[in-house]
Formats: structure tokens, sequence, C-alpha cells
């Protein structure tokens, strides 16, 4: 059936990966009347919170969203990089905490219709380097690769925008991306943004009404020491005014950094957003908010791993094991 036959959109998001499923990812699975979008498929693990490495429990929710991202890989048609960090595309080499044993990113990418952020415009010299390398490992392997900042992208009736948003106060720019079906605007990607920390972005999405919009929430638990507490306020309050201004009509999911800190809930309602009336990807999957690097203190205290710990994760590494391994070894 060509798509501009179909008489209803129909519209279905599945979450992937992210902070409420225990693991650092803003991955979703949408489909919108029949165009299948992976956005942003990679996941990963924060090296240190609290003083201490990713928990086991840890591992295992990232073995298990690995596997999910490579499943909706397959019956995606489009698969998304919104900027080059590695818990949103799935780098070329093995990485325990990206669980890769090194040829994932083939799994995902090949034949598929890459829209991707452009890798030598507006991206610092890290992203950069990453974006070469990656568009080295995949060359010949996709279907069509767009390298996009701004743009508009037809499939039949289904379009796809793109446009720049700052990642939070200093590490360049994300791409942001809202989906179209006969110009009504269904859904809105926005991962990273921080709130979003930029007027323009927040001024846009209220203007447009996406239907269902997916937010990267500001960083609260970096506040005062790796993010400035004026980036993060600012953030929180335009989270509010998106809140304030299209809850009624639209659906908002907030997702990301937000969810790492475990007062979360408290934080959104100290700026006047019900912290049970926003949705999480959890939320969506029916399952509890399980924010595992938020209390990985607590999960270290109450099921402490073996005290040899820390050496077993640096061989692994050296290594350059996937996750699983690290099961190997526990269950010796
Ligand atoms: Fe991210």
């Amino acid at each position: 059936m060509r798509r501009r036959d179909r008489a209803l959109a129909k519209i279905s998001i599945e979450p992937i990966a992210d902070e409420s499923l225990g693991v650092r990812s803003m991955a979703l699975y949408a489909d919108i009347a029949g165009l299948k979008i992976l956005f942003d498929a990679s996941v990963s693990l924060g090296p240190e919170r609290y003083g201490l490495p990713p928990h086991p429990e840890e591992f295992k929710a990232l073995a298990k969203r690995r596997e999910k991202i490579l499943e909706k890989a397959r019956q995606a048609e489009i698969i998304t990089v919104s900027h080059y960090h590695r818990d949103h595309y799935t780098p070329p080499y093995p990485s325990l905490f990206e669980c890769t044993g090194g040829n994932e990113y083939l799994e995902i990418y090949s034949g598929k219709i890459l829209v991707a952020k452009h890798p030598s415009e507006k991206i610092n010299p890290s992203q950069k380097e990453r974006a070469r390398k990656f568009f080295k490992a995949i060359e010949g392997r996709t279907n069509e690769i767009h390298l996009v900042n701004d743009s508009l992208l037809s499939f039949g009736d289904t379009k796809i925008e793109s446009f720049l948003a700052p990642h939070g106060e200093n590490l360049g720019y994300v791409l942001c991306f809202i989906v179209y079906f006969q110009d009504k605007a269904e859904l809105a990607f926005l991962p990273d943004v921080q709130g979003p920390y930029s007027n323009d972005v927040l001024e846009k999405i209220t203007k447009i009404k996406p239907r269902i919009v997916i937010v990267g929430g500001p960083p609260t638990y970096l506040s005062g020491s790796k993010v400035s507490k004026d980036a993060v306020d600012r953030g929180m309050r335009n989270l509010s005014r998106l809140y304030a201004q299209l809850s009624q009509e639209s659906k908002i999911i907030i997702s990301h950094h937000l969810l790492r800190d475990p007062e979360w809930r408290e934080k959104l309602e100290s700026y006047g957003i019900p912290g049970n009336s926003i949705k999480t990807y959890s939320d969506i999957l029916g399952l509890p908010y399980t924010g595992l690097e938020a209390y990985r203190n607590f999960l270290f205290e109450n099921n402490p791993p073996p005290s040899n710990y820390r050496e077993i994760l640096e061989a692994l590494k050296k290594e350059r094991a996937r996750c699983d391994k690290l099961f190997d070894f526990l269950e010796k």
C-alpha cells in the first residue's frame, strides 16, 4: 500500500531505553502512519556516580535494552542520530558501558535510511572526530544518508523536520525532530535539550503543538557542579512553561538527565509541574520508574558486588568484552 493511500494517521510509540528503565538513553521506536523510525539507537551507563562504577543491576538493564535496540532496528526503516554522544549513536567498536562487542553498529545501521546530525558543521571537536570515524565505518552499508542540521525530508505523506538546539549550556548542538503526517505535527523528539534550555526551542514547540512531545529534562543532579545553577533553573522554568502551555492538548513525556536525580518528582513540583501528571518512558510501558543510576549508592549498599568488582570491570574493558561477559564472572 502506498503511504498516501492511508486514510487515517495511525501513530504508535514504543519507548526502548532511558533513565526510567535503568540506563542512559532516549531511544524510541515510532510508527507514524506506517513509517517506522528508531530515534537515537544506543544505550549507555554513567561511568561514575557517587564515586561508584555501574552496579551489576545496571549492566543487566543495559544488556536487556541493547537487545531491544537490535530487535527494533530490524523493524525500522529510518534511524536517527541526534548527536555523537554514545548514548545516542552506537559506536563502531567494542565498549563495555555501551554493551557493544564491535559489530552491533552494522546490525543497526546497515540497509537503513539514516537521518543524522551534520558531522562537520556546528559540532564540537570531540563529536566531529567520533562522527568521522562512524561514517567511515558505515560507508556503503546504509540505504540512504541524510546529513542535516536544518531540513525537511518527505517520505510520502510523512515529513521529518530537523533543527538544531543547544545541548544545554556549553556542549554544542543536538538535532531535534518533528514528524508530521499530512502536515499535522504528530511527534516531537527533543533529545538532550535540557528543559529545553533554549527559549527558541520552547517557542517553536509551543507554537507547533505536536500531539506527543518527548523532551530531555534538565540535569538537576549536576546543578552547581558540571552545569551552572542558572542553566538548570532556566531549563526547569522552560519545562514548566512547556507543561503549562501544552499539557492540555499534547502528551508530554520527560526523559533523560532529569531522571538521574532521585528527587526529580519533587523538583518538578517545585516548578509547578505536578510530579504524578508527567509521563516517563516507564509509564508508557506500564512499568515502575527504575532509576538505577539515581539510586546506585543504595544498590551498592544493599547488594554489594564482590570486593574485586572494579578489577573485573577494568579487565573486561581491557579485553574489549561485551557487557554480557560480566555475568559469567559474577556467577563464578
Ligand atoms: Fe544524552
